[in-house]
């Protein structure tokens, strides 16, 4: 008897060869055109789908899991950040929801190091005034940067990519601070050198280097608040490859002009895809639009978890990357 391929609706366009492994394992329903489905659109996929393939731009509160179809079982998303879905919602109706982690690690913390070292040097500054035909000869005193050897690096969030940054950090001869809910292992901290700061606070005072890496949540939100952001020193540079809401972005953007804070490095927007207007402005931030996991390999393989959590679930196991309300 032939056994009924699951529904799999697909609300982007993923990378060719992931969308032909789906086509090949799943009864798949792909976005070959990528248009954003919005709410209309989602809430169609969620009422026939079995698992809907989601990735940030759904947002999928508890309104829409309430629209859900019946056969709706698995929300498997393609990122590993889920703030855009109302987990417990989706727990509570029996719906399943599982991330990608790990595979995006590198990649975020490779380009969270070339941020910081974008800012710190003034490497987009460099770039623009060659591209302006400005470049009319060397100067001893011209484009001076802030040196990155020696300084301090405060991490906010110390999970997986706070950690693998903290290693690229090191080579450079950073040294390591954090703050975290809790520390790390004893066998971690000593392998990173890292000091753990229980407070926030005392942290955000003493560092030259700020990098946000942990995930959002309704804890984090505004976590670096007006207040907080006060308690960096002028001279610090603060970076974010994690979420927008973790700062308060028009207190940050106010800073940066009025010269408060160094510069800033960010990949993420309170308001995303908006961009606060005092941002586009100044020189000494260095803006991207979130792609610190777009590398052609991470994509891929942030698509095999994807297909690897649809099968576990298929063959009914519990999927391997499941987000469960009390983890966040
Ligand atoms: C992803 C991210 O590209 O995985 C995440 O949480 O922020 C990004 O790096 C995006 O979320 C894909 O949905």
């Amino acid at each position: 008897m032939a056994v009924r391929k699951p529904k799999v609706v697909v609300t982007r366009k993923l990378p060719d060869p992931v969308e032909t492994r789906m086509r090949e394992l799943f009864d798949t329903e792909l976005n070959v055109e990528d248009r954003p489905l919005g709410p209309e659109g989602l809430a169609r996929a969620m009422a026939g789908a079995d698992v809907l393939v989601s990735t940030i731009t759904d947002r999928i509160d508890a309104s829409v899991v309430g629209g859900a179809g019946e056969r709706l079982k698995l929300i498997a998303n393609f990122g590993v950040g889920v703030d855009h879905i109302d987990v417990a919602a989706a727990t509570e109706r029996g719906i399943f929801v599982t991330n990608t982690p790990g595979v995006l690690t590198d990649d975020t913390a490779d380009l969270t190091m070339g941020l910081i070292m974008a800012v710190s040097r003034r490497v987009v500054e460099g770039a623009h005034v060659i591209q302006a035909g400005d470049f009319h000869g060397w100067s001893p005193t011209w484009m001076l940067g802030q040196r990155i050897s020696g300084k301090r690096l405060g991490i906010i969030g110390m999970g997986r990519i706070g950690q693998a940054l903290a290693r690229r950090a090191r080579a450079f001869g950073l040294s390591i601070h954090y703050h975290n809910r809790k520390p790390v292992s004893p066998r971690i901290a000593e392998a990173l050198e890292a000091t753990y700061w229980e407070s926030l606070d005392q942290m955000l005072a003493r560092m030259d280097i700020l990098s946000v890496n942990c995930p959002h949540t309704p804890g984090t939100y505004h976590l670096l608040s007006a207040r907080r952001l006060k308690l960096i020193r002028p001279h610090a540079i603060l970076v974010n490859t994690a979420r927008g809401e973790i700062i308060d972005e028009a207190a940050l953007a106010g800073m940066l002009q009025a010269g408060e804070l160094a510069g800033a490095g960010l990949d993420v927007f309170e308001h995303e895809p908006t961009v606060n207007p005092k941002l586009l402005k100044l020189a000494n931030v260095v803006l991207l639009p979130h792609m610190s996991s777009a590398t052609i390999e991470g994509r891929v393989d942030m698509g095999e978890k994807v297909i690897v959590n649809i099968r576990t679930w298929m063959d009914g196991h519990k999927p391997p990357d499941r987000v469960v309300p009390s983890m966040l």
